[in-house]
């Protein structure tokens, strides 16, 4: 009998494992250039990093986390996200007292919810995401949230936008949540199940619920902007303005709130512009959590973040159909049919790949009728086409399998033969690329 994969999992294979590498580099070229280090942290870790990290009330924490027990008895919880495990290496390698902060990290790993699987909303999500700490700086907060978009923009996402809200800090959001359950208390019956919960632990939650917020009473909830005290304002006024110079495409929206507890200041989210995608379009989000450290046991650190959902990016690059500048073909596939010619073939196949050609050859002693077809399966460039006469002139027959012509090559010039006629044809010109800022990884190859 055959064994599936779990449900909420994928199996990334063929060209859109392409897509992914491809999205990986461009977020390492754009990182890079921001000065952030990468970071690897476990995939699981001890519950409570998580459990305390995000909030015991959360839905995260309450129904999606996955949390086992090793042969140690120890509990531990696969993890849903990845800051509160940044923020516990942070601490446990006392990053603030050896390093020069703020510590500019990014990740990109695979993460587990226990969610309904549809479209964009996985059990096995991959996301990358990026933690500054040690900073209370507006400008941080104006850059991270550029950076999201400069990202997408360097992959060839169109339309994408940052809505941004501020949650304030403790005062404002006290003073808000008071607002807030005086607001729906009338309601409290009509709200479902979840928000009925929600309205004692955590009533910013009900704002964005998605089964209620049709309702024609949210369309008159109040707004957190109105709550925001003297300083709340003013920082967020602050990352306005940063936003300003940086010309990023961003909306001021009171009803972003998001789904984890650590937040307070700025919060975001980036959403694309595909209708079709529902919840889906929220590609990421992230905001400014300044007592999380604390919360996990270390010094006081002001710190803020995001996280793309790589799923979700790949899927609107297909949706928007970008042109990805993803190697397609081979550039030479060997033909041979004896055991001499066979000993050649692995030769130069090792030789031109030394040299940086992709090359391809049989391996199945297959009829040369059957390689040619194989070949042609990989959209090979040229066909390098090996029998014992030829090779005891010390030459080979070069096929281009575009024009048909066919020339001799003496062995020892092979390498130049490519390096003469195979155009670099990863980037071809600037016509070819998708992006509007010079950051993309085509780009920065070209200059
Ligand atoms: P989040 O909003 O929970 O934030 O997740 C960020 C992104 O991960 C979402 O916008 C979405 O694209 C993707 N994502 C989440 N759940 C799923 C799923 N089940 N399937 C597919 N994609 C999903 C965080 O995780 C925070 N740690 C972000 C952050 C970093 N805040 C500060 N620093």
């Amino acid at each position: 009998m055959i064994i599936n994969r779990p449900k909420g999992t994928v199996d990334i294979t063929d060209r859109d494992a392409k897509i992914w590498k491809y999205v990986d580099m461009v977020i390492d070229s754009v990182m890079e250039k921001y000065n952030y280090n990468y970071i690897r942290t476990p995939i699981f870790e001890n519950s409570e990093v998580f459990h305390r990290g995000i909030g015991e009330t959360t839905d995260i924490v309450t129904k999606e986390t996955y949390d086992f027990k090793d042969r140690g008895e120890r509990s531990l919880t696969l993890r849903p996200e990845g800051t509160a495990g940044v923020v516990r290496s942070y601490i446990e390698n006392k990053m603030y007292g050896t390093h020069n902060l703020p510590v500019k990290v990014y990740y990109n790993g695979t993460m587990y919810r226990y969610e309904r699987p549809q479209l964009g909303r996985n059990r096995e999500l991959t996301q990358y995401g990026v933690e500054v700490l040690g900073s209370k700086d507006p400008m941080i907060d104006a850059e991270v949230i550029s950076m999201a978009l400069n990202v997408n923009k360097a992959l060839g996402l169109k339309g994408n936008k940052a809505h941004v809200n501020s949650l304030g800090d403790k005062e404002s959001r006290d003073n808000y949540r008071k607002a807030l359950k005086d607001y729906f208390r009338p309601h409290l019956d009509d709200l479902c199940d979840d928000c009925k919960a929600r309205f004692e632990k955590n009533p910013l939650r009900i704002i964005d619920c998605k089964v209620d917020n049709n309702k024609d009473y949210f369309k008159k909830v109040p707004s957190i902007l109105d709550y925001l005290n003297k300083e709340s304002k003013e920082y967020f006024d602050k990352v306005c303005e940063y936003l300003d110079i940086l010309k990023v495409d961003y909306v001021i929206d009171d009803k972003i709130v998001r789904g984890l507890d650590y937040y307070n200041h700025t919060v975001f989210e980036i959403l694309a512009d595909i209708p079709s995608f529902g919840n889906a379009n929220t590609l990421g989000g992230g905001g400014r959590y300044d007592g999380l450290v604390s919360e996990l046991g270390g010094p006081e650190t002001s710190c803020v973040g995001y996280a793309v959902g790589i799923d979700r990016v790949v899927m609107a690059l297909k949706e928007e159909k970008v042109d990805i500048p993803i190697k397609e073909n081979v550039d030479a596939y060997i033909l041979y049919v004896n055991e001499d010619e066979k000993k050649n073939a692995v030769y130069i196949a090792d030789e031109l790949r030394r040299a940086g050609y992709v090359v391809e050859t049989d391996y199945n002693n297959k009829s040369l009728k059957a390689q040619f077809k194989r070949a042609d399966y990989f959209g090979s460039s040229y066909l390098i086409i090996l029998n014992s006469d030829d090779l005891n002139e010390g030459v080979v027959t070069i096929k281009n399998n575009k024009t048909k012509e066919e020339e001799k090559v003496e062995m020892e010039y092979l390498i130049y033969y490519f390096d003469e006629h195979i155009d670099d044809n990863f980037i071809d010109n600037d016509e070819d690329c998708n992006c509007s800022d010079c950051s993309c990884h085509n780009h920065e190859k070209e200059v």
